[in-house]
């Protein structure tokens, strides 16, 4: 069985909507060859950039996502965003705790499982981020961070919800500007914790649940993590802003794992 690779990029607080508009039409267009069966595209732009970017390309083509999402369904709660308002607006899925959420506005564990819970209760995909900060990593307790993260976030999440969960690998020490791309090695033994913990929460099903890789990535490194059978997708920052140069790496990827990985992709 072919399994499916996850190419996507999260545009952070950059893009207006015209912006994203271009970018996801020119990424469609630069992508049209890259099959769909094989391949999922996705990008998480602004929540004001959603509708019109969902208006202007087929879901087929390009799934979208939101940044983040309030656990309650509505409510007072001046400044948050709902599940049904995202879905409203055409998300396909919800992008949650982020490290820059995690890190600049106070999100925890706990609040991610709120919001896991919500987001896959509703019926829409849930990217979980997670991943250790470099103290941790010197320390040497990464294991045991991404397990807490993992065990904590996907607490009360059944089985069957797994079919909409996604897990994004991110070291905070590798991701944005002052990032330092992770040795592939580090990025192996990380996400085959991660594949132990999902296994030993969820049992075979486990072993379906993608694992995403992303800090740092770009045209250089990315066949290095993506020959890696342990990982399933690719998350984007700075690098997959400009279409064209994301498109050249979800070309040279899709390549280079099948020449590494021959039959088995
Ligand atoms: P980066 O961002 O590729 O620019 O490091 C990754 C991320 O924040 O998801």
């Amino acid at each position: 069985m072919t399994q499916i690779f996850y190419f996507g990029t999260n545009t952070k607080m950059y893009m207006t909507s015209t912006q994203t508009v271009e970018f996801v039409q020119n990424l469609v267009s630069l992508t049209k060859d890259v099959n769909r069966e094989e391949n999922t595209l996705f990008v998480i732009p602004s929540f004001i950039s959603l509708e019109s970017a969902r208006n202007s390309v087929l879901r087929d083509d390009l799934l979208l996502g939101g940044q983040n999402v309030h656990w309650e369904e509505e409510g007072q709660f001046t400044g948050e965003i709902s599940v049904k308002m995202l879905t409203d607006i055409g998300a396909d899925l919800i992008m949650i705790a982020h490290s820059e959420r995690r890190q600049l506005f106070g999100e925890t564990d706990y609040t991610a499982n709120k919001r896991l819970m919500t987001t896959l209760n509703k019926g829409l995909i849930a990217l979980y981020c997670v991943g250790e900060s470099a103290d941790h990593k010197d320390i040497g307790i990464t294991q045991e961070i991404l397990r807490t993260q993992l065990l904590v976030g996907l607490h009360g999440i059944t089985v069957e919800q797994t079919r909409n969960l996604w897990i994004a690998y991110e070291p905070v020490w590798a991701i944005g500007i002052h990032g330092q791309p992770a040795d592939k090695n580090h990025v192996n033994f990380s996400h085959m914790k991660i594949r132990k913990t999902l296994v030993e929460r969820f049992g075979s099903r486990g072993n379906e649940i993608p694992i995403l890789y992303g800090g740092s990535v770009n045209k250089e490194n990315a066949t290095d993590y993506a020959t890696l059978k342990s990982v399933n997708g690719l998350f984007i920052g700075r690098s997959a802003w400009d279409a064209e140069l994301f498109s050249l790496i979800i070309h040279d990827t899709i390549a280079s794992r099948k020449k590494v990985l021959g039959d088995s992709v």
